[in-house]
């Protein structure tokens, strides 16, 4: 029997959704231009339902280079990525896209320029001289600069294209970031870089943004949202969730939401209690829809799930504003404190109780 191969030298992480017919002909590209490497390529499906991992196991039938990591129920190229890395244990490890629009020709001198020690991670650049972004439309083109722009918020080193999704770097690298990584979205390598502990040594080499050939890009509005809440994350996570910050956000429309509905149960000539209940129930679905939409999206309740989850929910809020009113009367009476300071206790503990209960049991993971 032959000897199983050892750890190759280098282990290029490829995230795919949907890309059935790109993964022979990126594979023989990749065959073309390492083969004085030891190497193996992850791909790393989230579930596809377009044959991407028949067509990834046929592949490997006969090429012992090639591997897949198939998740099921989660997205996300950043997260892919990281558990593609994780995966392996190459000492170099590299970001591709599925789709070819990368260079592969790259990926020889990105390792060469590892190995001499002169750079830690290199970056495949658009926006270095010799690098360029084929045929994007003029809204693209916009949106990218402005993205990175807005990256220079988080950065403590300068990056011609933090956007970039081509890059390799040395595992130990990756190591040190790896447990503050944010794994929000597309954008893995400015989340790399804004978590290290120090700026790391980079070299950015040019290249030329091809465009798609076979299948579809998963570019939308949620690839935008996702950039957000990254660049948020890395901003104020270390501080305080940004999950917290959403949900108290949603807390802060449904207090409006309330109060607008109180005032027009009011004018149709219900009694004030009648229309505090109203403005209340009215409150929590609102909340629980706004929170199943955008603070749990990655959990979202469908079906029985919404119903079940709106029921404990309500539950949860009822608690907490029993909670709420128990603490701030015990702080304006006993404790003397002054009207507004017991009531924002009362709301802040409250607040925090929804958070963490619901985030436990209304929308618990997995
Ligand atoms: N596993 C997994 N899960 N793969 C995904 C997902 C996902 O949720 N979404 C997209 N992919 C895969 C695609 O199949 C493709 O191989 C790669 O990630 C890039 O997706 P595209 O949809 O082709 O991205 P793009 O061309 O718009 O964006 C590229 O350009 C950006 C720079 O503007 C990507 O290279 C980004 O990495 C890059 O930052
Ligand atoms: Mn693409």
């Amino acid at each position: 029997m032959d000897q199983p191969a050892a750890i190759p030298d280098l282990c290029v992480v490829i995230p795919v959704l949907n890309e059935r017919d790109n993964i022979a002909p990126l594979v023989s590209r990749l065959h073309a231009v390492l083969e004085a490497t030891s190497w193996e390529v992850i791909f790393v499906d989230d579930d596809s339902t377009d044959g991407t991992r028949a067509a990834i196991a046929a592949v490997a039938a006969t090429d012992g280079h090639v591997r897949l990591l198939h998740r099921i129920g989660r997205r996300g190229l950043s997260s892919a990525f990281i558990e593609g890395a994780q995966a392996s244990l190459a000492p170099y490890v590299a970001a591709m896209d599925g789709d070819m629009q990368h260079d592969e020709a790259l990926l020889p001198r990105m390792l060469a320029t590892l190995r001499t020690g002169e750079a830690e991670l290199v970056v495949g650049s658009r926006y270095v001289d010799g690098g360029g972004v084929g045929a994007w439309d003029r809204t693209r083109a916009g949106l990218s600069a402005l993205a990175t722009r807005l990256s220079q918020m988080v950065l403590k080193v300068r990056l011609a294209d933090p956007m970039s999704g081509f890059f390799m770097l040395r595992r130990d690298i990756f190591d040190a970031a790896v447990r503050n990584l944010s794994a929000m979205g597309f954008k893995i390598l400015l989340d790399i870089v804004a978590s290290l502990p120090r700026p790391p040594a980079i070299r950015e080499l040019p290249y030329t943004f091809r465009t798609r050939e076979h299948g579809d890009s998963k570019m939308d509005a949620g690839v935008l949202r996702d950039y957000a809440l990254l660049l948020a994350d890395k901003l104020v996570g270390h501080v305080v969730p940004i999950r917290f910050v959403l949900f108290a956000g949603v807390g802060a429309l449904g207090i409006v939401f309330h109060l607008l509905v109180l005032r027009a149960c009011l004018l149709a000539g219900a009694e004030f209690p009648l229309a505090q209940g109203i403005a209340t129930a009215c409150a929590i679905v609102g909340n629980f829809v706004l929170n199943n939409i955008f603070t749990f999206r990655d959990r979202k309740l469908r079906g029985w799930g919404f119903l079940r989850g709106l029921v404990t929910f309500a539950l949860i809020c009822s608690v907490g504003a029993a909670g709420n009113i128990g603490v701030a009367s015990f702080l304006f009476g006993p404790a003397h404190s002054a009207w507004w300071l017991a009531g924002l206790v009362g709301a802040a503990m409250s607040l925090v109780w929804n958070y963490a209960a619901s985030s436990v049991i209304t929308w618990r993971r997995g």
